[in-house]
């Protein structure tokens, strides 16, 4: 696999789930990720634990269609990469299958030693700390990292575990500012944050998020537009159209 170098700071990464919202967000992005928040934002699963490998898979094929020029970076599902031996067989599988740039991987020290033999097989690894949703089965269970001394202390073994190991990058997601100051100042690797600081190297959202397609969001999401409410507004007045005889229009019918 090619090495992964950024071109710009700071970083802009998205997810998506379909060629038709990666072909929108790729002239804008440095790095698309088919996230495994597939199962929440896409499937209205309660967690990302439900993405079976060949969802990822399917959903990936269908993204890389409509890259051109991002980085192509694919989660690894829970359970897919429960051993190093495991990880490597499936991580094969889904980059011969994606053709994606590289893979993610959830985790710290518990990961350290998957993380060394996916990038000794020359596969590009992207790292994941702090809020690790795949560890989550009910969203009581979303809450963020580093309010404490033993928290921060395991985020910086983490991080340094996983860069020590290989990784490109980290994402860092939902940890106190205070503790990501230390982490940036620690960090050998661009750091990717997602309800992390504004001085990490770069910054990850779900699309879905952003976009508006849930009127409950978590704190780190900002709503650059309302979606739900447009479509919901779309289809009010289509169904009134219907119900009146105004659609279809002689512009819609074939004569
Ligand atoms: O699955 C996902 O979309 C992610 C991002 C939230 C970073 O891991």
């Amino acid at each position: 696999m090619k090495k992964i170098i950024f071109k710009k700071k700071p970083i802009v990464c998205l997810t998506a789930y379909n060629k038709f919202f990666a072909e929108m967000v790729d002239d804008y992005c440095d790095l698309i990720l088919v996230g495994d928040s597939l199962g929440m934002a896409y499937y209205g699963n309660s967690s990302t634990r439900s993405v079976s490998l060949n969802d990822i898979i399917r959903h990936a094929k269908s993204v890389r269609m409509g890259i051109s020029k991002s980085i192509m970076v694919v989660d690894m599902p829970s359970g897919t990469y429960s051993t190093p031996a495991i990880a490597i067989k499936n991580a094969k599988k889904i980059i011969k299958e994606t053709k994606c740039d590289a893979i993610k991987i959830e985790g710290g020290k518990e990961v350290e030693k998957t993380i060394k033999l996916l990038v000794k097989n020359k596969i590009n690894v992207m790292g994941h700390i702090g809020l690790l949703p795949q560890k989550i089965k009910s969203i009581k269970d979303f809450k963020v990292k580093g309010k404490n001394l033993n928290e921060s202390k395991k985020l910086i073994n983490d991080l340094k575990c996983i860069e020590d190991a290989g990784v490109f990058s980290v994402v860092v997601e939902a940890v106190k500012a205070q503790v990501v100051k230390n982490l940036i100042t620690i960090s050998s690797t661009p750091l990717i944050g997602i309800g992390a600081s504004k001085n990490c190297d770069g910054q990850i959202l779900v699309l879905e998020d952003l976009i508006g397609f849930f009127d409950r969001v978590p704190k780190f999401v900002k709503k650059y537009m309302n979606l739900k409410k447009q479509v919901t507004n779309a289809v009010k007045k289509y169904s009134a159209d219907v119900r009146n005889r105004k659609f279809p229009t002689h512009k819609n019918i074939y004569y």
